[in-house]
């Protein structure tokens, strides 16, 4: 049986998993693959640094460079842009193909990956970048080869969906939801990336190249994060019938794609509704298939490995019995349309004055700028901050983001508007 040497650079979580289960399942990645998977090193910054038990400490080094020069397959698990980015062009020009699960680099630089893998005739694999453990790369990618995509909405981090649900579900305030997800190792010291909605971004940019075969990068993305989600917005959409989630969103329309990761108003009975905890899931939309939906474990050591090893089990098959793995499809090439061109419904909270008329002036608002309301409803909320408001909860119907920020300046600026309280996306069933 042929041989194919495996370098890993990078031994955290994720990486002490897939050593552990390259070791302990070798006979079964040898029968998948046609090839005896041989774990020949793997690079760490600190090789004097404590391990699991499970990492033979003789396979360590800190020397990266000579081991992705002697490997078949490398799978990076460094993360970040540099070094991560000249190991897997390294490895390509060596002719080893590469693995990663590296969203950040994807987003910034993977067209440049992509051709330089095609150059090398080696594969590019990237299915734990998006989802953990949900082959959701493998079902845009090829599962789906053969349908025409028209949405792909999601929960892609899993951070920020335990922090909302546990607003939702426990009552509690963002901070102590973060702290608890802290806690819990699911968010970093520095929750950025994950709560600013960055690390979804990034996974919204690979799936939407994916879905629409057309080149994405992040700065594609409107951002919008989870910060200024207080409990009492988290009320307010129960009340109507909604959870909040952090979802990401790239829809084709006339004109091109709509992407976007933001806090999302969906009914409680979407099917995304009932994504809870640190899980994640994806919709998608296609035009034969109709909706499919993927769920399960996107983060966590085990869980992405085992998106990982699939890639590898793929790349080690090419290496014994020929092929490649997909390549960069891009001939959509669909625009992308910038924020204000795209389309959605919205919920706006506003605090107004209690007094003949107001609503003729904040319905004629919406009129005047061509925004039409689908439902308005009115409440009195005691806060201890600003004494009890008279609130208007208006929905609209699908409305231009253009035309919805023309009217939110214009509310704004209002006599009879006190606050404008939130503005939240809506996503219907
Ligand atoms: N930090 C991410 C999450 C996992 O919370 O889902 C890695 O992308």
């Amino acid at each position: 049986m042929k041989e194919v040497k495996v370098a890993l650079l990078g031994c955290g979580t994720v990486g002490t998993q897939v050593a552990r289960l390259l070791g302990e399942q070798a006979e079964e990645f040898a029968a998948r693959s046609g090839a005896k998977l041989s774990l020949v090193g793997i690079a760490v910054r600190d090789a004097s640094a404590p391990r699991d038990p499970a990492i033979d400490t003789a396979l360590l080094t800190e020397d990266a460079e000579s081991l992705v020069d002697d490997a078949d397959i490398v799978i990076e698990l460094i993360g970040g842009i540099e070094p991560a980015r000249a190991h897997i062009l390294r490895a390509f020009a060596a002719g080893a193909s590469v693995v990663t699960g590296n969203k950040a680099l994807l987003a910034a630089h993977g067209p440049e990956l992509y051709e330089a893998a095609a150059e090398a005739d080696v594969d590019l694999y990237y299915e734990a970048a998006v989802a953990g453990a949900i082959p959701v790369v493998y079902g845009l990618r090829e599962s789906l080869a053969g349908d025409r995509i028209t949405q792909v909405l999601g929960i892609v981090n899993g951070t920020t969906n335990y922090i909302l649900d546990e607003m939702t579900v426990a009552g509690l305030s963002f901070d102590e939801a973060l702290a608890q997800a802290q806690e819990l190792g699911y968010a970093e010291a520095d929750p950025t990336a994950d709560v600013d909605g960055l690390d979804a971004a990034a996974k919204c940019a690979i799936l939407a190249s994916l879905a629409f075969h057309t080149r994405v990068a992040l700065d594609d993305v409107h951002v919008h994060g989870i910060r200024e989600i207080a409990a009492e917005d988290i009320k307010a959409a129960a009340a109507s019938g909604h959870v909040i989630k952090l979802l990401a969103n790239a829809r084709r329309r006339e004109g091109g794609i709509e992407l976007s990761v933001g806090p999302t108003l969906i009914p409680v009975d979407h099917p995304l509704a009932t994504v809870h905890g640190s899980f994640n899931a994806v919709v998608i939309e296609a035009e034969a298939a109709d909706r499919l939906m993927f769920y399960g474990r996107g983060a966590g050591g085990a869980p992405t490995a085992s998106a990982v090893l699939s890639d590898v089990v793929a790349a080690a098959a090419h290496k014994v019995s020929g092929g490649h793995a997909p390549r960069e499809l891009i001939y959509g090439a669909l625009p992308i349309l910038p924020p204000a061109e795209t389309i959605a419904r919205f919920q706006l909270e506003l605090a107004v004055e209690d007094k003949i008329g107001v609503l003729t002036e904040v319905s004629g608002v919406f009129a005047k700028h061509g925004v039409s309301i689908s439902a308005v409803a009115q409440n009195y909320v005691r806060s201890d901050k600003r004494g009890e408001t008279c609130r208007l909860t208006v929905t609209t119907h699908e409305a231009l983001r253009r035309d919805l920020e023309a009217t939110l300046a214009e509310l704004e600026a209002s006599s009879f508007v006190a606050e404008v309280v939130h503005v939240i996306r809506v996503e219907e069933n």
